[in-house]
């Protein structure tokens, strides 16, 4: 699949008590949740992914806290800020990502259309550049 990232901006329910966000399979996130796992309690000048994936489509929310996602794909290196529970970055197909500076209260929440497969992983950098050329060419 193409790469693809891109923020979204989640919809606040909210009145005199507080917020609430409501995320619904293709309403506000493009794909079915298969998986959700979180990230927290990251160790001090921790840096975490350093991998893409060929298939994966994968949402990321930084409910609590703030943290940095750095993605490569095509010409593109752009660092996102997460510094919202109302803002997601959806991160599609063959990026390579790399997730730095989590707050220490920082609470990386991430919902993916499909169960931890290690074999849609690309962990290693060569590899990435290598497969993700062909597939460019072949586009
Ligand atoms: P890892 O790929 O190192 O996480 P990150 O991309 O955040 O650096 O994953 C850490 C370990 O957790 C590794 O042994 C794989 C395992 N894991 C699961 O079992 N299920 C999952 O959904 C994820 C994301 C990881």
């Amino acid at each position: 699949i193409e790469p693809r990232v891109e923020f979204v901006n989640f919809n606040i329910i909210g009145d005199e008590r507080g917020s609430l966000i409501s995320l619904e399979n293709s309403h506000n996130i493009g794909f079915d949740i298969k998986r959700m796992y979180y990230i927290y309690g990251t160790q001090k000048n921790i840096s975490r992914g350093f991998h893409a994936h060929k298939k994966l489509k994968q949402l990321l929310i930084a409910v609590s806290g703030t943290v940095d996602i750095y993605c490569e794909y095509q010409n593109v290196k752009q660092t996102f800020s997460l510094n919202s529970p109302s803002i997601g970055l959806i991160i599609e197909g063959p990026v390579w990502r790399i997730m730095q500076n989590f707050s220490e209260d920082s609470v990386l929440i991430v919902l993916a259309d499909g169960f931890y497969d290690e074999n849609d992983y690309i962990r290693e950098y060569d590899h990435f550049l290598c497969e993700t050329q062909k597939g460019y060419k072949n586009a």
